[in-house]
């Protein structure tokens, strides 16, 4: 089985290129879906669920090749050419939504394009349960009528799958990333208006939106949590540059606090950092925006103890807290970390301890006294950021931290030891 071998102890210094978002790029790549023209995506990041969500979208009918224009140090930027003309099956089934769970986003495309849709459920994940309630809950209120069958959400619109969605009223009980998007892309092309109130705010909502919107879509409100949607007859195709993935551009300002270094995160956008880089800047970790990226410098030995509890953007990323985590277990004082999204998302604690940290958890609660050294060793990766966590402690931890089970790493990191090894990490895989 593949392993990364990390040896710690190097200060990393130089330009990282960032990606396009892995959580951008799902729900762009269901607008093909959407529309019987071409859509082009730039910017897609070469990643494991590109590649499934790929054959659920070939399964419908889509047309989609994946190509480089241009290879440089990091900026091959793969092309994902799409093209649905029809819907060649309404079913999205369960051998591959149940290895990618945000196959879930074809649901609402679908029933807008074809009346009908036979999705898999997704079931839960490594953190949490996982459930789709909400985007149920929003297509039955844009008249769905949704019923679930061995397994299957069997979804079709008004007059048995001849009529359309229709615009309503939905107001989120909780905020949910998946299910703005999912109803978002439904909503285009229904009958009327749809109001929503509590959306999802975050940046790759507002990716999704924009490139809707480049469709011929009547969005409004974007980037905040009411959004309005006033459906059209049709979409046209479009060419959408994946916005850059800014949990991956997070993961790396963590990796600069944990070794003491200095980096360049290209294409980054430090306003989507959200409260990370008021995280960062708090541990002595300086986040800035510089022409062409952000610039992440640590200005400290040991970083300082920060509390942190995470919440829907602009709140502090979910998607951040293993990764933050690390940062915490080498600071200098006690950090506490609540976690408020996912239930089970402290699956990295057990291999963190092993190398040496301190902290207890309590349930949603984590603290974290900050330790003077780490050691390396053998760990285990459960989910993806957990993975990402091991890695960023091994960059600091002293000798050699072997990581297993690393096809979680490369679902959402694209390269992630070829970008490190390259500004000084001594890093690599071993098949
Ligand atoms: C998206 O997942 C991201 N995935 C996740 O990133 C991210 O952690 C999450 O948003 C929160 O930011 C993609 O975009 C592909 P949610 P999603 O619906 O949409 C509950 C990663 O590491 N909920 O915002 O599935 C849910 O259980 C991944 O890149 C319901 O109760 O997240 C959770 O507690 C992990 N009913 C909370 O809402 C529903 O119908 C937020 O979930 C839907 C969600």
């Amino acid at each position: 089985m593949a392993e990364i071998v990390v040896s710690g102890g190097q200060r990393l210094n130089g330009e990282i290129p960032v990606s396009g978002a892995k959580n951008a790029a799902l729900p762009l790549m269901a607008v093909t879906l959407l529309t019987s023209e071409p859509v082009t995506l730039t910017n897609c990041p070469d990643l494991y669920d590109i590649g499934t969500l790929t054959n659920v979208l070939r399964g419908h009918g889509a047309e989609i090749d994946a190509s480089r224009i241009g290879e440089g140090a990091g900026s091959g930027l793969p092309v994902l050419h799409m093209h649905t003309p029809e819907i060649k099956s309404i079913v999205a089934p369960y051998d591959l939504v149940s290895q990618m769970r945000a196959s879930i986003l074809v649901l609402g495309p679908l029933l807008a394009r074809e009346g009908k849709a036979e999705v898999s459920l997704p079931g839960g994940c490594a953190i949490g349960s996982r459930p789709v309630d909400l985007h149920l809950m929003g297509l039955e209120a844009m008249g769905a009528t949704i019923a679930l069958r061995d397994g299957y959400v069997v979804a079709e619109t008004p007059q048995g799958g001849k009529g359309r969605l229709q615009g309503a009223k939905i107001n989120f009980p909780k905020v949910s990333v998946g299910a703005t998007e999912n109803l978002v892309m439904a909503a285009t092309l229904a009958e009327g208006r749809t109001e929503m109130f509590n959306a999802a705010q975050e940046p790759e909502v507002v990716d999704l939106c924009h490139c809707l919107i480049s469709m011929g879509a009547e969005i409004s409100g974007v980037g905040t949590s009411h959004l309005i949607i006033d459906g059209v007859d049709r979409l046209s195709g479009t060419q959408h540059q994946v916005v850059a993935d800014r949990i991956e551009a997070g993961t790396f300002a963590v990796a600069a606090g944990m070794t003491g270094g200095e980096l360049i995160l290209k294409n980054g956008k430090l306003e989507h950092l959200g409260s990370l880089a008021t995280v960062l800047e708090a541990s002595g970790v300086v986040c800035t925006q510089v022409a062409g990226g952000i610039h992440v410098v640590s200005t400290q030995e040991r970083p300082n103890s920060v509390n942190v509890t995470t919440e829907p953007y602009p709140g502090f990323p979910t998607d951040l807290q293993a990764q933050t985590m690390s940062l915490m277990v080498v600071a200098r004082g006690m950090a506490v970390l609540t976690e408020t999204i996912f239930e089970n998302r402290y699956m990295h604690v057990p291999e963190l301890i092993r190398m040496g940290a301190n902290i207890e958890v309590d349930g949603r609660v984590a603290v974290v006294r900050g330790v003077e050294k780490l050691f390396g060793a053998p760990v285990m990766a459960t989910d993806l950021r957990a993975s990402a966590s091991l890695i960023l402690a091994g960059l600091a931890a002293e000798g050699e931290t072997r990581l297993s089970d690393i096809h979680h790493l490369d679902r959402g990191y694209e390269r992630i030891e070829a970008k490190l090894s390259a500004v000084g990490a001594t890093i690599e895989r071993q098949e």
